[in-house]
């Protein structure tokens, strides 16, 4: 079992917009053609930062056109947020607030041997770096700079590094980088 931060980003190291637009991303690459469906068959808890969240909920109906739901997911689903936020219909999501180390206890009893994705953002997968918790980071870097937005990992990570583990060209518009988390601690 891992606990994995599973991503896109743009090549400048920026997950969204500053105003959470991902309109950017989706001409890059088609998830289909991606390591996303094996990476998901893999995955039994996720979890989400509000914004994260935010953004399934203000596209609930093209998510739904897409996938033919408007929360995709089977897996139990933690959201974290210190502030009440509107359910989705039909999705298994637990509400939580504060320290990661508690949540991710829940998470692993939840997904049994399957791994868990930190879906975002960025300062969320920071938190379970920090707490040591976190196993992999796995990038889709697409082929676009977008200046300013919502960052990929404000950590910094120096000693020890990220150690690269597979790189794979997804077409013209992507390239996917998988990193293990060497943990000092
Ligand atoms: N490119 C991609 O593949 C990809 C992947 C994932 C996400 N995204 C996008 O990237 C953006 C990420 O936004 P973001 O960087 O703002 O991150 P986020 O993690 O989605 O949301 C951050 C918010 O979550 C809440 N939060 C985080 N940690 C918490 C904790 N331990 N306890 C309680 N609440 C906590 C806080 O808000 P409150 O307490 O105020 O609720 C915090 O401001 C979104 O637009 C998302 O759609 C893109």
């Amino acid at each position: 079992m891992k606990t994995q931060f599973y991503t896109a980003t743009s090549l400048d190291g920026f997950i969204a917009t500053e105003d959470d637009s991902l309109d950017w991303l989706f001409p890059l690459g088609e998830l289909n053609n991606s390591s996303y469906p094996e990476f998901i068959s893999e995955v039994g808890a996720l979890a989400m930062g509000s914004a994260t969240y935010e953004w399934m909920v203000r596209h609930a109906e093209q998510v739904a056109k897409e996938t033919g739901s408007p929360w995709p997911y089977t897996q139990p689903a933690w959201v974290f947020s210190s502030r009440k936020l509107p359910m989705i219909d039909r999705a298994d999501i637990h509400f939580s607030n504060g320290d990661v180390h508690r949540i991710h206890r829940e998470m692993m009893s939840a997904a049994k041997d399957k791994n868990i994705w930190i879906v975002g953002g960025g300062d969320l997968a920071g938190q379970f770096y920090d707490a040591g918790l976190l196993d992999e980071i796995i990038v889709q870097i697409g082929s676009a700079t977008l200046g300013k937005g919502k960052p990929l990992f404000p950590r910094c990570v120096l000693s020890p590094t990220l150690q690269l583990i597979s790189v794979r060209q997804l077409g013209v518009g992507m390239a996917e980088l998988r990193y293990e988390v060497h943990k000092s601690v």
